[in-house]
């Protein structure tokens, strides 16, 4: 997919944004510049947790997150919160819109008047989420428990089978509640499905239900049509960003760590930002920091790549070329520095040294903080899935060298030359390498009041 054109009219810092990325433009590189507190990072971040999140109910929270306090203005049941233009892998244009609704939109539809008025509402669709997380967290903790829990001895026996019986009625209760919201729930999807409008998910603002909507604005797209979008959609957006910001698709608590002390008494790892940020990562396949460990990354990519030539050896009898291939190119990433793969005995890659032009050792942890980020962005886009991805990345220039962040826009095409890259930046010697009108900007823009 490519992404043509984003419209966001108000959501948060970002208002009536409308940016091109044309794809006609060679190369697919757009940087994305803006004063501190632009909104460069919110722009991203809102694209990203649109396009990876929607096509699944398990990502949906993120949304939610993100949405938070975003209301509908007084005296309106929608509001646009953004617009999507992208050309599929058939050169088809597609439109996305994302809408947010409140109760009035959906008392306006064709809903059975079986269901009383007041019941017509996105807390149905709450309702729902709620009961099922409940309920998924009673089975999960009836599965966990074993044979042995109830065995222990003659006392724990039967308050551990009670416990059980009681975590059961509570499930069927759950369930029957459930059930009784159900057919208000089938009737407003078929609604909305009837209006071409994919319902996403529910959050909830001011004690106000409100829905994200997703419909497709230039040909008929039917729902399942939007979802198949967004599902192919999620697996090609990828967004990279440093560890040390504000995710706004992380819940309220877990943002406001960032500005906590860590325990040192209680030594715990487990409250602090990092820990919930890892946490949300393992949600979201498509997000990375910057701060991996690049070395694992460069060994298991080595390993890849010996496999792969020895399959094609198993398959064909010669010995494939990914090897030498990615040898090649790790060699001049580090700039006279050999990449030695270190194995054991058992030909295991334990680790790799650098050797340097006048035979010099130099282990990973010599390396500096830029040779380690060039090398993660290198096996980063290397481990992405072939094809037309649409790459974000935010502050892409930090720990740079000037002639590093000229000769970034050459590499992010090298190594990944079918993607489109947006580059949240604030580097002129990035921009350099590139044409003006390559370069985005978001407002406000440089004019002195
Ligand atoms: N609800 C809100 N409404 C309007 N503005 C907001 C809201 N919440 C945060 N902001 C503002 O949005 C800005 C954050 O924008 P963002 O982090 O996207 O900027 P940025 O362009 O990435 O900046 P930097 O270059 O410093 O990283 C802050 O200035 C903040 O005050
Ligand atoms: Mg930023």
């Amino acid at each position: 997919m490519h992404l043509l054109r984003v419209q966001v009219p108000d959501f948060r810092v970002l208002k009536e944004v409308d940016i091109t990325f044309e794809q006609a433009f060679n190369p697919n590189v757009f940087p994305l510049g803006s004063l501190n507190g632009g909104g460069k990072s919110t722009f991203l971040q809102l694209i990203f947790i649109l396009l990876h999140c929607s096509a699944y109910r398990e990502r949906h929270q993120f949304i939610a997150n993100m949405l938070e306090r975003v209301t509908i203005p007084e005296g309106q049941n929608s509001k646009l919160l953004a617009r999507f233009e992208l050309i599929d892998e058939n050169d088809e244009k597609i439109e996305l819109e994302f809408t947010l609704c409140n109760d009035d939109y959906l008392r306006q539809l064709d809903i059975n008047p079986i269901f009383n008025k007041e019941s017509v509402s996105f807390d149905a669709f709450l309702k729902e989420k709620k009961l099922l997380s409940e309920i998924a967290s009673i089975e999960e903790e009836i599965t966990q428990r074993t044979f042995s829990d109830y065995m222990i001895d003659e006392e724990v026996e039967v308050t551990a089978e009670k416990q059980y019986e009681l975590a059961k009625i509570d499930k069927e209760n759950k369930k029957n509640v459930l059930n009784t919201i159900q057919p208000l729930l089938n009737s407003l999807s078929e609604n909305l499905t009837l209006k071409n409008q994919y319902y996403i998910t529910s959050y909830s603002c001011n004690g106000n239900a409100t829905g994200l909507l997703c419909q497709s604005s230039n040909v008929n797209k039917s729902t399942k049509d939007i979802k198949a979008i967004l599902t192919i959609l999620s697996k090609q957006v990828f967004l990279n960003a440093p560890s040390t910001q504000i995710y706004l698709f992380l819940n309220n608590e877990d943002k406001k760590l960032l500005f906590k002390k860590i325990d040192a008494k209680r030594g715990s790892w487990r409250g602090n930002y990092e820990s919930k940020l890892d946490k949300a990562k393992n949600k979201l396949p498509n997000f990375l920091t910057f701060d991996i460990l690049a070395i694992d990354a460069v060994i298991s990519s080595i390993e890849k790549a010996r496999n792969q030539d020895f399959k094609t050896q198993v398959d064909t009898g010669t010995i494939g070329v990914n090897y030498p291939k990615i040898m090649a190119e790790l060699n001049t990433l580090t700039q006279g520095k050999k990449v030695l793969p270190q194995l054991d005995d058992n030909a295991v890659i334990t680790g790799v040294t650098f050797k340097t032009n006048d035979g010099m050792d130099i282990y990973p942890e010599d390396l500096s903080h830029g040779e380690l980020k060039r090398l993660s962005i290198y096996v980063w886009l290397k481990s992405l899935p072939k094809g037309e991805n649409i790459v974000l990345m935010d502050e892409i220039e930090n720990a740079l060298h000037p002639d590093w962040q000229y000769q970034i826009v050459r590499d992010l095409v090298e190594w990944g030359k079918d993607n489109q890259y947006i580059l949240a930046t604030h580097s002129y010697g990035l921009c350099e390498a590139l044409t003006p009108a390559h370069v985005k900007e978001l407002e406000p823009k440089l004019i002195v009041n």
